[in-house]
């Protein structure tokens, strides 16, 4: 990737004094379940045990904080999460924006209220790399959030498991997914947190991925009516901008996020939080007396 494909923090700087102005001043700023897309999608992988089936895993994804997005909305978002039915919760990236400073206490407050059963994971996005890496994984490890940029964990559940693994972002070129593979027990089905869906390209030709959760595109903002697709595709979103796909043989969802870019307008395109329900294939052995 070219230098000048990245956009410079101090140019940032200057949109998000103006877009500060602006997300105080709106009238409709404060949150309301009714404006969020809560997507429920069964994903069915090959080898998941049976202790795994019914499994449920919370994505959110491009928070965005400080862009429209204020802290008392986000504040409410994570009271009306944790009354959500979830085992384990998992963040996509791009918690902020264009700028952390003044927004990093608030972030850290309400990542660590969100509740999960079996713990919180995540990785990092592009914005979250051009504010300070090293202070949102700070914040991560005061919210009691495991960083899964290039690492892999395994999550046990009676006598099965799988791997959950993530790579950082690859906009600026903070991918490793060879230290992933390292990592891997292919015994196990693997689910891999990517910031960008585009990554799928990658990470589906290994054969070692069943599952990849992204964000980064926020849908396009424009969800065109009844095509479900959208024309507003950025840089490491042009393939897999919105929702499911598969790519070799590893499936791949996109979440349209919950915050948005520079411009706030999203059409037919809710902020969305995800509820993933795994499912196994595997046929149940039933003992014989
Ligand atoms: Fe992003």
């Amino acid at each position: 990737m070219k230098d000048d494909d990245i956009e410079k923090p101090q140019a940032m700087k200057i949109r998000q004094g103006i877009q500060d102005a602006m997300t105080y001043s709106l009238p409709d700023k404060k949150f309301s379940p009714k404006n969020i897309d809560l997507v429920e999608v069964n994903i069915e992988l090959d080898n998941l045990g049976w202790d795994f089936h019914n499994y449920r895993i919370l994505n959110i994804s491009d928070i965005h904080l400080g862009q429209w997005i204020n802290p008392e909305y986000l504040e409410d978002l994570v009271d009306y999460i944790n009354t959500l039915n979830y085992d384990l919760l998992v963040l996509t990236g791009d918690y902020v924006s264009y700028v952390l400073e003044g927004y990093d206490t608030a972030l850290e407050a309400s990542l660590k209220r969100l509740e999960s059963p079996d713990g919180k994971f995540g990785v990092l996005g592009n914005h979250d790399h051009w504010m300070g890496a090293d202070i949102i994984r700070g914040i991560f490890k005061k919210s009691a959030i495991t960083d899964l940029s290039n690492d892999v964990v395994q999550l046990t559940r009676g006598e099965d498991r799988i791997n959950l693994a993530g790579v950082d972002s690859c906009t600026v070129c903070a991918d490793n997914l060879d230290k992933v593979l390292e990592k891997l027990n292919s015994n196990y089905p693997t689910i891999l947190l990517a910031h960008e869906p585009d990554f799928a390209l990658e990470s589906s030709q290994t054969g070692k991925i069943d599952f990849q959760i992204s964000g980064h595109s926020h849908g396009g903002q424009f969800i065109i009516p009844k095509f479900e697709t959208t024309p507003f595709r950025g840089p490491n979103s042009t393939k897999y901008p919105v929702g499911l796909y598969k790519v070799n043989d590893m499936i791949q969802y996109t979440s349209k996020g919950l915050g948005t870019n520079s411009f706030r307008i999203r059409i037919n395109c809710k902020p969305e939080i995800t509820i993933i329900t795994l499912k196994t294939k595997n046929k149940r052995k039933i003992p014989i007396e």
